[in-house]
């Protein structure tokens, strides 16, 4: 089976292409590089002893997909490329949606022409907004998005069901990933976002490694059991065993496809903070600081959906993701680049 990843050097993309080789799936990665490090490829040629086709292009444009489906002939698409910042995409609007939402379009109309019908949509818990009660279920309420960001996924989403209306042929899959976290356990691979971190644990770990002062814990406020926010936090190597049970079980068949991924326990900020205190074996300064605006108190997911028709469940624990986060930061000081 030949594997199209579009997005395939970033985070969630490279882990996915490592598990996917070592399944024996011929994977073929198109990324423009806008948030990645093409030293990605020789890491996945490190892990895997094989260096996978690499097409450095954007999504957004026709010409250079049909010149990649031209070459190859491919069974199906793991689609990750989009931007991803939830407070960059309140101020950049129009390249949020041009990206994530054209750019799917784009994407689209080139595997329609090439006769491909097979698509695995990077989707996000974001579409179910604040959610009434947890655990999430797949058909809890979407569309009650709070920023840019979660509306491009949302739109996404709708469009790719638009589309099966008109042709069932398609087999669409939307996988809604909780909170991606941790690193390959060869700690060649990990997390390296540009500029300051959105995400707790990228900047936990980059406190932890002496680039940054302190962590902002922001709020212990909430109505949760130590007043911060609690949220699914996922092993990057499980959502990209999810991913390969996703092509091997549904990805070949019709219709609308919709699961969450994520481990159906949730962690608050300081429970994350002190197993990474555990992990790395010093404590990471923080300092507890006014709630973010537009963060919610507490998700996460229902897997029973996941487990039953995907054969799927997350087997790594916290303890896993802090110490592989951590392997990855403390022996990538700089992430990606070179000192
Ligand atoms: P990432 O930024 O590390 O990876 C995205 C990759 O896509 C990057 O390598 C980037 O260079 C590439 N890219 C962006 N726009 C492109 C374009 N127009 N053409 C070609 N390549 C392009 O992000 P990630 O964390 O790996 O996330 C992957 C996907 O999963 C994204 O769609 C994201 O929205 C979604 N997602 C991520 C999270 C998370 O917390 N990381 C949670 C839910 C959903
Ligand atoms: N947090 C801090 N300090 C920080 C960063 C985060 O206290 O410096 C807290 C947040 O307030 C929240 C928790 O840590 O309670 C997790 O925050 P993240 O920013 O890591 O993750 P979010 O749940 O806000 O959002 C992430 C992605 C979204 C994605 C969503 C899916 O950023 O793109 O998970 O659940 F949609």
């Amino acid at each position: 089976m030949n594997v199209l990843v579009t997005g395939g050097l970033g985070y969630i993309g490279s882990h996915t292409c490592v598990q996917m080789i070592e399944a024996g799936i011929t994977t073929v990665i198109i990324d423009n590089l806008s948030n990645s490090n093409p030293e990605v490829l020789n890491r996945i040629e490190s892990i895997t002893g094989i260096r996978p086709r690499f097409f450095e292009g954007d999504i957004r444009s026709e010409r250079f997909l049909d010149s990649v489906f031209s070459q190859i002939r491919i069974h199906s698409v793991i689609h990750f490329a989009g931007l991803k910042a939830v407070g960059e995409s309140v101020a950049k609007p129009i390249e949020y949606y041009d990206n994530n939402v054209n750019g799917t379009l784009v994407l689209l109309r080139a595997m329609r022409k090439s006769g491909l019908k097979s698509i695995i949509f990077s989707s996000s818990a974001t579409v179910y907004g604040d959610p009434e009660t947890v655990p999430i279920t797949e058909s809890s309420p979407t569309g009650n998005t709070t920023n840019p960001y979660g509306t491009s996924k949302w739109m996404v989403e709708r469009c790719l069901q638009d589309l099966l209306a008109s042709d069932p042929a398609w087999s669409i899959t939307l996988l809604r990933y909780f909170n991606p976290v941790g690193a390959h356990t060869s700690g060649l691979m990990g997390e390296d976002p540009k500029g300051i971190p959105n995400n707790l644990m990228p900047f936990i770990t980059q406190v932890a490694v002496g680039r940054r002062e302190k962590l902002s814990v922001f709020g212990d406020d909430y109505p949760t059991p130590d007043g911060t926010g609690v949220r699914d936090y996922i092993h990057v190597m499980d959502l990209a065993d999810g991913h390969i049970a996703a092509l091997r079980e549904v990805s070949k068949r019709e219709g609308l496809h919709v699961f969450n991924l994520g481990t159906g326990k949730g962690t608050s900020v300081l429970e994350m903070l002190s197993a990474f205190s555990e992990s790395c074996g010093h404590p990471v300064p923080y300092q507890i600081c006014p709630r973010r605006p537009g963060d919610i108190a507490e998700c996460w997911a229902s897997t029973a959906k996941a487990e039953k028709e995907l054969n799927w469940k997350a087997t790594r624990n916290v303890a896993d993701m802090t110490r592989d986060s951590w392997r990855w930061q403390s022996e990538n000081p700089d992430g990606y680049e070179k000192k």
